[in-house]
C-alpha cells in the first residue's frame, strides 16, 4: 500500500501541531517530483512554510516553481472565495453585487465553515479540474492540512455540508469532493506524529476519527525518532573514563532513553493503528532547511 502512495491524485497531511506536517509534505513532494511527477503543494494554514523549507520566498496565492516539477501555492480564504464565487457566478459584476457589500461580507464571515468550503474547493479543483492540453495539470497535489481538530473539520466539510444541503451547484461540487476524499485509489490522508505521549495519543484518536468518517489513510509518519546508538559495552567504557567523560556518559544515556521512548511509541502506535508506520529519524541539523528535507525525502523513498 505504501509503495503506491505517490500515485494518488491527492495526499492530505495532518497531525498534532508542530509534529512535522510541513516537513513531511515537503519531503513527499520532493520524492514525487524526483520520480518525474508534476507536484503541487497546497498550504492552507495562515503561515506559509513549505517554500521556505526549500530556501525559497513564500509563494503567496500565485503558483510558484520551487524545484523542477515541484510547485507550491498558499490557498487563502478570501482569494479562494472570490475565485470560487466567480466560477459559479461567471461575471465579475455579479460577484461584486453578491459579495462585495458590507452585508454580504458580514454574512460570509459568519457562515460556519465557509472558509474551509472554499479552500477545500480550491484544492479539489487543483487536484481534479485543472487541465493542461486535456490532461490533469498536476500528477499529485499534496495538501499541508491544518492540525488535528481543524484538519478533521477541513476534510469533513463536504460530509457536513451534504447533511444540510443536497441540491445546487455547491452540493454537486461537495459530492465530487467527498468522492475524491473517500476513494482510496485517488486520495490518502496521512497522520504525522512524534514518539511522545501526547502526540501519540492524539494520532491514535485522529486515526479513529478519520476511519469513522471513511477517509482512507496512508502510512503513519513517526517523526523525530531516535535509534539506539551505544552498546552496553560502550556505555561501560565511557563510564570508566571517570569525571572527564561524565558529560559524554550522560549524553549517551539520554540518547538511549530517547531511543527507548521511540521504540515504545512505535510499538504503542503499531498496536493501535492498523497502518504501515514510516519512521523518520530526529535530525541534528543546526538549521532545518532544504538539506534536511532532502534527507527526509531519501528516508521516505527508501520506506515506500
Ligand atoms: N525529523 C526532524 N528532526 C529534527 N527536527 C525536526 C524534524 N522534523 C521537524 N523538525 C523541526 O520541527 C519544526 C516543525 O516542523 P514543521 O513545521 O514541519 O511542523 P508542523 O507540524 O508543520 O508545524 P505546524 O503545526 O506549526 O504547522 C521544524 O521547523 C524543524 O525545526
Ligand atoms: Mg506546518
Amino acid at each position: 500500500m505504501a509503495s503506491a502512495l505517490l500515485d494518488r491524485r491527492l495526499l492530505a497531511i495532518t497531525g498534532k501541531g508542530g509534529t512535522g506536517k510541513s516537513t513531511i509534505t515537503a519531503a513527499l513532494a520532493l520524492a514525487a517530483s524526483r520520480r518525474g511527477k508534476k507536484v503541487l503543494v497546497c498550504e492552507v494554514v495562515a503561515n506559509e512554510r513549505v517554500a521556505n523549507l526549500f530556501g525559497k520566498p513564500a509563494s503567496g496565492t500565485e503558483i510558484r516553481l520551487l524545484l523542477p516539477n515541484l510547485y507550491s501555492v498558499h490557498v487563502r480564504p478570501r482569494e479562494a472565495m472570490r475565485e470560487y464565487a466567480l466560477m459559479i457566478l461567471k461575471y465579475e459584476t455579479l460577484y461584486k453585487l453578491a459579495f462585495e457589500n458590507a452585508a454580504a461580507r458580514y454574512f460570509l464571515s459568519a457562515a460556519p465553515s465557509l472558509a474551509e468550503i472554499v479552500m477545500l474547493g480550491k484544492v479539489w479543483w487543483h487536484a481534479t479540474q485543472e487541465e493542461e492540453r486535456g490532461k490533469p495539470r498536476w500528477d499529485l497535489v499534496i495538501l499541508d492540512a491544518p492540525a488535528t481538530g481543524h484538519g478533521l473539520t477541513f476534510l469533513t466539510v463536504p460530509e457536513v455540508f451534504l447533511q444540510l444541503v443536497q441540491d445546487g451547484p455547491l452540493a454537486r461540487d461537495m459530492r465530487d469532493m467527498q468522492s475524491l476524499l473517500g476513494n482510496p485509489d485517488t486520495c490518502r490522508t496521512c497522520i504525522v506524529t512524534l514518539p511522545e505521549e501526547m502526540p501519540a495519543n492524539e494520532a491514535i484518536e485522529l486515526h479513529k476519527a478519520l476511519k469513522a468518517h471513511s477517509l482512507p489513510q496512508g502510512p503513519l509518519f513517526l517523526n523525530g525518532c531516535f535509534e539506539p546508538r551505544f552498546t552496553p559495552q560502550e556505555r561501560v567504557a565511557v563510564a570508566r573514563g571517570g569525571p572527564a567523560l561524565a558529560a559524554a556518559g550522560e549524553a549517551a544515556d539520554n540518547h538511549e532513553a530517547r531511543a527507548d521512548l521511540s521504540s515504545l511509541y512505535a510499538s504503542v502506535l503499531g498496536k493501535s493503528v492498523d497502518l504501515p508506520l514510516i519512521k523518520i529519524p530526529f535530525l541534528f541539523d543546526r538549521v532545518f532547511n532544504a538539506q534536511a528535507i532532502e534527507k527526509v525525502a531519501g528516508i521516505i523513498e527508501g520506506a515506500l
